[in-house]
């Protein structure tokens, strides 16, 4: 598993549409977490300007934009972040093999500073029969074995799961597929909308690469002190 400073496996999840708010916190926390979270709020209210600024704040950017679309414009759009340099790019894999092979050929065009190619497998607001209703008939857990398996044989560098299916994960597809966890929660904060949580330390204890958290730093009323918290608790695995 990735040998990570504890405070650098914290992706803090900026779900906002205020770019100034989004600036204020990206500054605070540099330093104190590995990087930040920009997903579909932001970039659609903020813009590229928007994704820009907050890169200029120095801290590794994951570009939370799920990208699903042919396999051309999937590479193009992928082609069209390395401007920003982000650190991690998301596509959905039930793309398929073909589309998710052209992200990961249009990410090698960045050389070096090649972001990592993340895949989500089964969305975790969707059920058993949620799935069954797009026409897959699997149960969750084979449906995102299957999706994170074809992910890393189509050259993905890891996905986005729960923390209920890290374990399998990490048997089946070894030490270096990267797990990117949300759900996180540590003992003092509120669970919020999440229903299936774990705490920093036990999910990174399972095998977890880096954890996506929001709410807990983010409406903490200290980020900072809220985010060492985070990290001190990961060194101690509490
Ligand atoms: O505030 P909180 O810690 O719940 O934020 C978690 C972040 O991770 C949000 O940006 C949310 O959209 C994202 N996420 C999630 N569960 C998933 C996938 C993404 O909570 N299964």
């Amino acid at each position: 598993m990735t040998k990570l400073h504890p405070h650098e496996r914290t992706f803090v999840a900026l779900d906002t549409s205020d770019l100034a708010q989004a600036l204020a916190l990206a500054n605070a926390l540099s330093g104190h977490v590995g990087g930040i979270k920009l997903g579909k709020q932001f970039f659609t209210a903020c813009g590229p300007k928007g994704i820009e600024a907050v890169t200029n704040c120095g801290m590794p950017v994951f570009l939370d934009l799920k990208f699903h679309d042919i396999p051309n414009t999937v590479a193009a759009a992928i082609k069209a972040s390395l401007v920003f340099s982000p650190y991690m790019v998301n596509v959905h894999a039930c793309g398929g093999e073909t589309m998710m092979r052209a992200a990961a050929q249009s990410a090698e065009e960045a050389g070096q500073d090649r972001p990592l190619i993340i895949g989500v497998t089964v969305l975790t607001s969707m059920d058993e029969s949620d799935l069954k209703g797009t026409g897959v008939e699997s149960s969750v857990s084979d449906q995102v074995l299957r999706l994170a398996s074809l992910s890393q044989f189509s050259g993905l560098d890891g996905v986005v799961c729960s923390a209920r299916e890290v374990e399998d994960l990490r048997e089946h597809l070894g030490e270096d597929f990267k797990l990117v966890v949300p759900g996180i929660r540590p003992d003092w904060a509120q669970k919020n909308d999440q229903k299936r949580i774990v705490t920093p330390a036990a999910a990174i204890s399972i095998g977890a690469d880096y954890l996506v958290i929001g709410r807990p730093i983010t409406h903490a009323k200290d980020p900072v002190e809220a985010a060492d918290k985070i990290a001190a608790e990961i060194a101690a695995g509490i």
